[in-house]
């Protein structure tokens, strides 16, 4: 699994295409030392997204890649220079962190079992795009926020923690998704410090925690 107990630096790449507050919670838990890790770089499909802005003031090097010719997916050259700009950080574990591409084959490959994806529901229920509007539209009382490997199936990979949030009455999806923010924040860098330590192993699709 990925991960280490070593000394060595535990350097994570974060991919993202909007807000970045999963970023910045990450950073912010990096930096206090909460998680074993250092962000070495952020980069970006979107041009003008928020999180490469945050990125520049936390002086975290950062660039937009430019993701191709499809609209979901990377095309093939862009894949192979999202996994050069990755390589070339030297990066140990890929955080997506609001990245709105699926990432397929290659990619995959180049980074087995060393990818991560924060998904805002209790999984396997609501995957895909606005799952805080899908919970609402369903009517479901409590939904949450997942942290998971990613593998080829879309918002399908083992899960590594979860954390559920209650729906109220006067809820908007905007209001909805802040809450699920909250718990996004508080899993996802405990996940990732966990994994830097070592102390994640996948039994079939399930995870347990072991000693380093
Ligand atoms: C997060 O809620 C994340 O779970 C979601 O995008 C938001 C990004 O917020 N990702 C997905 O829906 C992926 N399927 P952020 O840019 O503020 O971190």
């Amino acid at each position: 699994m990925a991960g280490s107990a070593s000394t060595k630096e535990f350097r994570l790449g974060v991919l993202g295409s909007g807000e970045g507050s999963n970023f910045e919670a990450i950073v912010g838990a990096c930096r206090d030392g909460a998680v074993p890790a250092t962000v070495a770089v952020v980069l970006s499909d979107m041009k003008e997204a928020v999180i490469l802005q945050r990125a520049r003031e936390a002086k975290v090097a950062c660039a937009h890649i430019e993701p191709g010719k499809f609209r979901t997916k990377l095309d093939e050259s862009a894949e192979a220079a999202y996994i050069k700009a990755l390589n070339d950080a030297e990066v140990d574990l890929v955080v997506l962190a609001g990245f709105m591409r699926i990432l397929k084959g290659e990619f995959l490959r180049a980074f087995e079992g060393r990818v991560v994806n924060v998904h805002p529901s209790l999984l396997p229920a609501f995957p895909g795009l606005e799952a805080w509007k899908q919970a609402l539209d369903h009517g479901v009382k409590m939904t949450g926020a997942t942290v998971h490997f990613v593998d080829q199936g879309v918002d399908n990979g083992a899960i590594i923690e979860q954390e559920a949030v209650p729906v109220l009455g006067d809820d908007t999806p905007e209001i909805l998704h802040e809450r699920i923010h909250g718990a996004e924040h508080r899993i996802y860098p405990e996940a990732i410090a966990a994994i830097a330590r070592g102390e994640i192993a996948l039994r079939g699709r399930r995870t347990i925690k072991v000693l380093p």
